[in-house]
C-alpha cells in the first residue's frame, strides 16, 4: 500500500528519481513517470501489465511547453487547445526526437493533454519534465477515479499516490487525431462531440477495432468488470435470469416493479444527468464487481453529450 497525500514535493522527489506517483486529473487517476526517462516509462508498461504497443499520453502543464514537444500544432489542434485546454482532451501531435520512442510505441505522433486538476496542474507546472500517465489500474480493468481506488491495485507499486478527492468528470479524455482526411476522434470522452463541432466543424469517429488500431485503447475488451457484464434492454434480461444474485447499474426512472427481490441497484443518475452518470460511472462499476453478485445488468444512456462515451465504456465492458 501506498502513502496518500497531497504533498507535491514528496512526488516531485519521487519523479525525479524515476519513481511512479499516482496523480489526480479531472478525468481518471494517472499512473505517471518521466515522460524523457524510457526506464521510468519502461516501469509504467510493467506496473500495469500494459502492452507494449499500447502508447502512452504525455501530460504538460502549458500549451508552451507543448510546442517544444511537438513538431507542429494544425490549425484545429491549436483551436481545440485553446478552448479546452486544460480539459478532458487529448491531442495527437507529431512529436519531436526529445520524447523517447518508448512512449509513443514507435509512433510518429505523441498523444497530448494539459489536465484540468490544480494540484496536478502545480506539479507539471514544477516539473522540468513532462509526466507520462495511462489510467491507474491494471491494463483491461475500470479505471481510478480516486486515490483509494489506485491504492487497491496499485498500491505496491506507486512510490506516492497525489489525492485530489475523487475525479470531477469520470470519465478519459477525448482523443482527437488531425490525418489528411481531417480530424478524427478515436476515443470518445470527457469532452463531448457536440462541443468540438462548436469549436471546429464535422470530425469523424473511429469505431474501436479488435487488433492494433491507431488508438490501441480502443481494443474492445478494456474497462472490464470481473463479474459477467451484459448490455441490453433491462426488463427483457431480468425475465431470462435464473435465480442469480444481479446487480443492475440504472440510469434515470427504474420502471416501476421491475425489480427481483434482492437485487443490488445502484442509479448513475436518477434525474437522467449525463454529466452525473459520467462522474459516477467507474465508481458504481467497481462498487458492484466488488458486491460479489453473479452477473450485473446495465442499458445503454441515451447517445448524446457525455452519453457517448459512457456507452462507449459500457459497451466494451459487456465485450467477450
Ligand atoms: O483522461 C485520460 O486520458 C487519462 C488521464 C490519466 O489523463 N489517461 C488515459 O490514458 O486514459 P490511457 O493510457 O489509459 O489511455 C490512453 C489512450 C490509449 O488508448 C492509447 O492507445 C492512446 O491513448 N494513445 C496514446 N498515445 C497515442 C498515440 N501516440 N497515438 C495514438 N493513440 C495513442
Ligand atoms: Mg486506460
Amino acid at each position: 500500500m501506498a502513502d496518500i497525500g497531497t504533498d507535491i514535493d514528496r512526488a516531485i522527489s519521487a519523479l525525479t528519481e524515476g519513481k511512479l506517483v499516482a496523480i489526480p486529473t479531472e478525468t481518471v487517476y494517472g499512473l505517471a513517470g518521466n515522460a524523457f526517462n524510457p526506464d521510468a516509462v519502461a516501469s509504467i508498461f510493467a506496473a500495469k501489465n500494459r502492452p507494449a504497443f499500447d502508447p502512452l499520453i504525455v501530460h504538460t502543464g502549458s500549451l508552451e511547453q507543448v510546442k517544444t514537444l511537438a513538431l507542429k500544432i494544425p490549425e484545429k489542434a491549436g483551436k481545440l487547445a485553446n478552448s479546452f485546454w486544460p480539459g478532458p482532451l487529448t491531442l495527437l501531435l507529431p512529436k519531436r526526437e526529445i520524447i523517447p520512442d518508448i512512449v509513443t510505441s514507435g509512433m510518429p505522433d505523441a498523444a497530448f493533454r494539459i489536465p484540468d486538476n490544480p494540484l496536478t496542474g502545480k506539479l507539471l507546472r514544477a516539473l522540468p519534465f513532462p509526466l507520462v500517465a495511462p489510467s491507474a489500474n491494471p491494463f483491461g480493468y475500470i479505471s481510478p477515479t480516486t486515490a483509494a481506488h489506485v491504492n487497491e491495485q496499485l498500491g505496491d507499486k506507486v512510490a506516492y499516490i497525489l489525492d485530489g478527492g475523487p475525479c470531477e468528470v469520470g470519465i478519459e479524455s477525448t482523443i482527437i487525431g488531425f490525418p489528411d482526411e481531417g480530424p478524427t476522434v478515436y476515443r470518445a470522452g470527457g469532452l463531448a462531440r457536440e462541443e468540438i463541432e462548436k469549436c471546429i466543424g464535422p470530425v469523424q469517429f473511429i469505431r474501436h477495432s479488435t487488433s492494433n488500431p491507431k488508438a490501441p485503447g480502443m481494443l474492445k475488451s478494456h474497462y472490464a468488470p470481473r463479474t459477467p457484464f451484459r448490455l441490453g434492454k433491462l426488463p427483457e434480461m431480468i425475465r431470462q435470469l435464473e435465480d442469480r444474485k444481479t446487480g443492475i447499474l440504472a440510469f434515470g426512472k427504474i420502471p416501476d416493479g421491475i425489480i427481483p427481490e434482492d437485487t443490488v441497484v445502484m442509479n448513475l443518475s436518477e434525474s437522467g444527468d449525463l454529466k452525473e452518470a459520467a462522474k459516477n460511472l467507474f465508481s458504481y462499476m467497481r462498487q458492484l464487481d466488488n458486491a460479489k453478485l453473479d452477473i450485473i445488468l446495465a442499458e445503454k444512456v441515451p447517445d448524446n453529450g457525455l452519453g457517448r462515451a459512457i456507452n462507449d465504456r459500457l459497451r466494451r465492458a459487456a465485450a467477450e
